[in-house]
């Protein structure tokens, strides 16, 4: 990938003086005086993804800038380096390849001269034959009883992903009941061990390093919790723990037999990974057919995101309406509100996949960025959000600029929900757009109560007003099957692509992640002591001696 600053191009400088003139234009305005504003600043994506960028302090202008500065950074030669397997994650010296996962022509794919198309395709045809024993009852646990539950323990990427898309999902969910443990704090593991029966219950030990401390603490209390408590036999534990990894040698050593091995590859990045082996509890929870749809429905934007101009590529569009917010109009922040009570976990997921690829501060030249990167994002399913912090997105003194997202079609068909649910979908849209004048209250005022009005009301009605002028993305999803959230899915990962690439920064890479990781294990070393701590600054020493004191 190319080492451009993107603050020293002629079209960074161009937005600059072009956001002097943007930012008092309102988007009342830009509506007014555009008709076809709707028709210009929207796209159908085969009538599944409507999306609409309308309500963007944007115009035509905006996105030729923004458009010419994707191609000084060279964002097309970027996506093919991707996509053609080069090595774009320097830091971790590997090619970054999850679409490869998705992608079903018989093209061979060679990385180092090694076939690992073909890789790819036996461990689906073993994950398939796996999910299909388990569904249709014919693998038996330890004392010969089916199996009912399966248990994903991992963190991250090897937790978010599958547990975003199985919750997402649910209504194309078999009888399996899948847990997920994530968290290193013994709660979570106690009260997932309560729940189950070791007899009718599958372990799948999700980790691609198969070293990371959370997942390991976890997965060795329940093997000992097998071994020793219940007193099951430790060559019983073929019929229950399942290795999802890219570290074979380790998983042996912990006790997984050969044939439970579900390999990955270095290649597919944690927070990516869902498409891969770690993705075989949303396989067991929803079957090899719609996984293999939502593989399908990723690859569809794939080649969407590969092969069509910027001026119709939705995620670029999107990742260079965030960079417009995120860059010029200062904005920290991003929210994504989804209007479908399934997707709860899609923004605690998009949290990982955004702010772990795009929180760098390092450029591709090993210099301090002067810019701004990676948006902090954040939401709330739709309408709860709209009951807590919505107050402050449209009164508030902040400028967050928000994805809205929702199915036309529900699940739940149930009276007129859905269609109240939309109402407010379309209301808040509408209302963080155009606000509410002084004016435009008092007319409200006079149409319902005919009557002239009061010193008091007058006073309060100078608290209602609302601004407007709050940007916001609107996707109407067809419905939400396993093709449409694959397409979802894709879709903000290459928007996050596009805006790294424009950051000038490495976006899959974590090293941040890493500091904290090796500073736990080196406190806990010191924990363990019994003599006081005095290795660190008098605050680290002062708290974990309070905690010495006390315990
Ligand atoms: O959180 C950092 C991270 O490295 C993620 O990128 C990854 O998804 C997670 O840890 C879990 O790692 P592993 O799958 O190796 O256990």
């Amino acid at each position: 990938m190319k080492n451009i600053n993107p603050t020293k191009t002629k079209f960074w400088n161009k937005l600059q003086k072009h956001y002097l003139k943007m930012k008092n234009v309102h988007l009342k305005n830009l509506f007014k005086n555009d008709l076809n504003r709707f028709k210009k600043f929207s796209l159908n994506y085969k009538n599944l993804i409507l999306f609409d960028y309308s309500k963007n302090i944007i115009n035509e202008k905006t996105i030729y800038y923004l458009i010419n500065l994707a191609k000084e950074c060279f964002l097309k030669e970027s996506i093919k380096s991707m996509f053609n397997g080069d090595f774009i994650n320097v830091t971790e010296n590997q090619p970054v390849l999850h679409t490869l996962l998705r992608n079903f022509t018989k093209k061979k794919f060679f990385i180092n001269g090694e076939n690992i198309s073909s890789d790819i395709s036996k461990v689906f045809k073993k994950m398939k034959k796996f999910s299909n024993s388990i569904i249709n009852k014919k693998w038996k646990g330890y004392t010969g009883k089916f199996i009912t539950d399966v248990v994903n323990v991992g963190i991250g990427g090897s937790d978010l992903g599958p547990l975003m898309v199985t919750e997402s999902l649910k209504p194309y969910k078999n009888h399996l009941k899948i847990h997920f443990i994530s968290n290193i704090d013994g709660t979570q593991v106690s009260e997932v061990l309560k729940r189950i029966n070791f007899e009718t219950t599958i372990f799948l030990i999700s980790s691609k390093t198969f070293t990371t401390q959370e997942t390991m603490t976890n997965a060795r209390t329940i093997r000992n919790y097998f071994l020793n408590e219940k007193n099951i036999l430790k060559s019983d534990m073929s019929k229950h723990f399942f290795a999802l990894s890219t570290n074979k040698n380790e998983a042996m050593k912990f006790g997984i037999s050969k044939e439970n091995f579900f390999p990955l590859w270095n290649w597919v990045g944690g927070r990516y990974s869902l498409w891969s082996a770690i993705g075989l509890s949303i396989m067991l929870s929803i079957g090899y057919k719609n996984f293999f749809l939502l593989l399908k429905g990723a690859n569809s934007m794939d080649q969407h995101f590969l092969n069509t101009p910027f001026e119709k590529n939705i995620p670029v569009l999107m990742g260079l309406i965030s960079i417009w917010y995120n860059n010029f109009f200062c904005s920290e922040t991003e929210a994504i509100l989804v209007y479908d009570q399934y997707m709860h976990k899609f923004a605690t997921y998009q949290q990982q996949a955004n702010m772990e690829s795009n929180g760098k501060n390092i450029d591709r030249n090993k210099k301090m960025v002067s810019w701004q990167t990676g948006p902090i994002i954040w939401g709330e399913s739709g309408t709860n959000g709209q009951h807590s912090f919505y107050q402050l997105i449209h009164q508030g003194t902040k400028f967050i600029p928000s994805d809205f997202i929702i199915p036309l079609k529900t699940h739940n068909n149930i009276n007129d929900h859905h269609i109240k649910l939309l109402s407010h979908f379309f209301a808040q849209t509408r209302s963080l757009a155009f606000g509410k004048s002084l004016n435009e209250l008092k007319n409200d005022y006079y149409e319902s109560n005919n009557e002239k009005i009061s010193c008091q009301k007058n006073n309060s009605l100078f608290y209602q007003v609302c601004l407007g002028n709050k940007p916001t993305n609107s996707f109407l999803i067809h419905k939400i099957t396993p093709y449409t959230l694959g397409l979802l899915i894709s879709l903000y990962e290459h928007k996050i692509f596009t805006q790294g690439v424009i950051f000038n920064i490495f976006s899959f890479d974590q090293w941040g992640v890493e500091l904290g990781k090796n500073a736990a294990k080196k406190i806990l070393s010191t924990i363990k002591k019994n003599s006081t701590c005095t290795v660190y600054d008098s605050s680290t020493n002062g708290l974990i001696n309070f905690f010495k004191k006390i315990k």
